[in-house]
């Protein structure tokens, strides 16, 4: 068995999985949302300091496992390094004392297979990975053999979620609320611009759109009365809209020039129903199989990084306690 342990961001997580069957045999998470919520997004110094508390919380529960293991496995990139400190730093302990190997998870893989816990591989396969840090299409061909086709030029796709909530004072993340409101909400209220809808090249960006909403919010703050719930209710809805026609638009380009077999959509923000209904449309359209995370394993979590690091195990790619490093992004 392999223990994993994720702290990329606000979650503490600790994962055993069967290296022969991959099997879960233990996974538990503690989310630190509601401690960010207050400031609208995650303080980095928080979240370390949540961290010391959790792992080892955690980890007193993984113990009659230990004499079973045969590697401890942690994700040290890309992410907050203060946070990534924390479960490398436990990592590094656990390996030393009972004497196992050490394999070092890079995060987006594990959003990747995600798709893959308790499952077979099935690669090659397209991925569109939409999480807080990440806005990326990703050739992933095999564990080793990975390419980003394309990325966001500012803010992401989840990210942009969390900011107009941040705006609309609807807390952290904003996901999961956005969409919420947006069920509420008149789609065509507000016309927002579609991000680079006239350029050619597959690459997103968010910040204009976060720009158009904020100018928004500002115009019905100053109406009689000020903002209402029901411009809240419209706003996300037509927001919603208009980010995933953002992706969409792109997507299509994409399946023009060379239409996927197998197409995946990972990360936090994969479980928005308005983006995994416009991708079903598509890829039933282009006969491409579509993937998708179940819901419980989109946002971060360790089950997804002890699934890599079966295969990593299988290959014997292992770090020493030296070399091991946190990187908060990736080259
Ligand atoms: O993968 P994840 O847990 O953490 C990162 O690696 O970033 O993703 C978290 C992100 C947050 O930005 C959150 O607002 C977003 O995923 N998210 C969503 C939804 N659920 C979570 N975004 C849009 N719609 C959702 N339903
Ligand atoms: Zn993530």
């Amino acid at each position: 068995m392999i223990l994993s342990i994720e702290s990329s961001c606000d979650d503490s997580s600790l994962a055993i999985t069967d290296i022969e069957t991959n099997e879960l045999i233990y996974h538990k998470k503690i989310s630190q949302e509601i401690q960010h919520s207050f400031y609208g997004g995650v303080v980095p110094e928080l979240a370390a300091r949540l961290h010391v508390e959790a792992l080892p919380k955690i980890l007193e529960e993984c113990k009659e496992y230990f004499p079973k293991l045969k590697a401890i496995a942690v994700t040290n990139a890309p992410g907050l390094s203060v946070t990534l400190t924390e479960g490398v730093t436990m990592a590094k302990a656990l390996a030393i004392s009972l004497n196992l190997p050490l394999i070092a998870v890079n995060h987006l893989k594990g959003h990747i297979y995600s798709l893959f816990i308790e499952k077979d591989e099935v690669l090659p396969m397209t991925v569109l990975l939409v999480s807080g840090g990440h806005t990326q299409i990703i050739e992933a061909n095999s564990l080793n053999d990975m390419k980003v086709i394309a990325s966001t030029m500012d803010d992401s796709f989840g990210e942009s979620f969390d900011k107009v909530s941040k705006m609309l004072g609807l807390g952290y993340p904003g996901g999961p609320v956005v969409q919420e409101y947006a069920l509420k909400g008149d789609v065509n209220r507000f016309d927002l611009p579609i991000p680079l809808s006239q350029s050619s090249k597959i690459e997103f960006s968010y910040s204009g759109l976060k720009n158009a909403v904020r100018m928004q919010i500002e115009k019905l703050e100053n109406q009689e009365g000020g903002i209402k719930e029901q411009d809240k209710y419209d706003l996300c809805a037509s927001f919603q809209k208009t980010a995933v026609l953002h992706i969409m638009q792109k997507l299509k380009k994409l399946f023009k020039q060379k239409t996927p077999k197998n197409f995946a959509i990972v990360g936090g923000a994969s479980a928005n129903i308005h983006l995994r209904a416009q991708l079903e449309e598509l890829c039933k359209k282009s006969n491409t199989t579509l993937y998708l995370s179940e819901l419980k394993y989109c946002a971060d979590n360790a089950a997804m990084i002890g699934r890599v690091a079966v295969e990593q195990y299988k290959q014997k790619d292992f770090i020493t306690i030296q070399n091991i490093d946190v990187q908060s992004r990736i080259k």
